[in-house]
């Protein structure tokens, strides 16, 4: 199995390379309007941005940020297939303009642009990010009234264009069947609130480039693309960064296409294939080992698991489990210009069996134990490489 990602440094208002229809899912982090590191950005994209601000304002230069913005959400309308998934993360801002505080609820704003747009909405996600920030008390402290809430959370926005999707084709159910997640996962993963993932960190790019493009955390998009996109589907990412979208499209077997106004973060980028091979599958051991911890503690509190994975050999709660099976990624190559190849082959759970499906089902009759002594073993290995991506 093979993957492609492709990433366009040019501005995602126009994104001519990407035909209609032809985008499964996308997931994405705007710069946020108000907030103060993206200014310049926006600016640089509307010049009456600026004199907006100077002139204090606010509403006005929010409403001209959003506008800039919009002009992205109608090119992904466009590329995204009917049925597909668009996940947008995004934080509100508050600031101070003039003597007035207010907050910008871009996430409002953004929900109205998707609705007109035709988009229709889904259940959202709130990402609570508590904060220890000095100013997070804001406002009058201990006095009434003038003392302000703290923002201590973002949104993962969920849209999708047109009806349900449909797997008509027994290839693509069987593909669709193969693409499942856990039970126990769908539990924590569907929740409305998520509180365990952490902040920016992000172990593949040192700290400074990070910050400078407020990067998530490999975890959300990871998520959200095994949550909404099947195997061999397309990800689009129209404000690409520093690439987590892309990495996480890669650590799930499926395609991407990026879109990056900033240049700087080319070879950054296209740098990584060798990190990010040992991270995605850190991730997938990681999976695996919470499931056997999961099934484990199921039996020893003498709770049925009526089913197996027919791949694995191991217990699962659900039907819908029973042909899940990993993609392991073997190698990521660079191709022509500004794109990635990847390679996979199904995750084995014993590392000394050859790599096919049909003898690995034999290995998959291995008690669990010694799987997951394997599997820990692995894991233990590899954290030399690097955790933190994974934080
Ligand atoms: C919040 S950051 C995204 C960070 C990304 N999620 C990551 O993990 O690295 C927004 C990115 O959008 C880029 N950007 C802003 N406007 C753009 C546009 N019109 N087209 C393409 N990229 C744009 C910025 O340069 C910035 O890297």
């Amino acid at each position: 199995m093979k993957t492609t990602h492709k990433i366009h440094f040019q501005n995602a208002q126009k994104m001519a390379e990407t035909p209609n229809n032809t985008i499964d899912l996308m997931v994405t982090s705007p710069p946020y309007p108000m907030i103060e590191m993206w200014d310049e950005m926006f600016i640089s994209q509307n010049p009456k941005i600026d004199l907006a601000l100077q002139r204090g304002d606010g509403p006005k230069a929010f409403e001209l940020m959003n506008q800039e913005l919009d002009k992205v959400w109608k090119e992904v309308y466009r590329v995204m297939k009917p049925g597909g998934i668009a996940c947008v993360n995004i934080g509100d801002a508050t600031r101070t303009i003039k003597d007035d505080f207010a907050l910008y609820a871009s996430h409002s704003r953004i929900v109205s642009a998707m609705l007109a747009l035709g988009f229709s909405m889904l259940p959202a996600i709130l990402w609570r990010k508590q904060t220890n920030a000095p100013n997070k008390f804001m406002g009058s402290g201990m006095y009434p009234p003038g003392a302000y809430v703290t923002l201590e959370h973002e949104f993962v926005l969920i849209f999708r264009k047109g009806g349900k999707r449909e797997f008509n084709r027994d290839a693509d159910k069987q593909n669709r069947r193969a693409s499942a997640y856990f039970w126990e996962e769908r539990n924590q993963w569907f929740s409305d609130v998520w509180m365990e993932l952490k902040g920016t960190r992000q172990g593949l790019f040192e700290k400074k480039t990070r910050q400078r493009s407020a990067a998530f955390p490999f975890e959300l998009p990871y998520r959200l693309i095994n949550m909404f996109s099947v195997i061999g589907d397309t990800v689009l990412d129209p404000f690409l960064g520093i690439g987590t979208t892309l990495f996480a499209a890669m650590g799930s077997c499926r395609n991407s296409v990026g879109y990056e106004i900033e240049t700087g973060f080319k070879e950054a980028i296209l740098s990584k294939t060798d990190d990010i091979v040992p991270l995605a599958n850190e991730r997938l051991l990681q999976r695996l080992t919470a499931h056997q911890d999961f099934i484990k503690d199921r039996t020893e509190n003498n709770k049925p698991c009526k089913h197996t994975n027919h791949f694995y050999g191991f217990p699962v709660i659900t039907k819908q489990e029973a042909d899940l099976v990993f993609q392991e990624l073997l190698s990521v190559e660079r191709g022509d210009e500004n794109t990635l190849n990847a390679t996979y082959a199904p995750l084995e759970l014993d590392v000394n069996a050859p790599r096919s499906a049909a003898k690995n089902k034999k290995s998959a009759t291995a008690s669990p134990g010694s799987k997951k002594k394997q599997l820990k073993k692995d894991g233990e290995e590899k954290k030399a490489v690097q955790l933190s991506l994974l934080d």
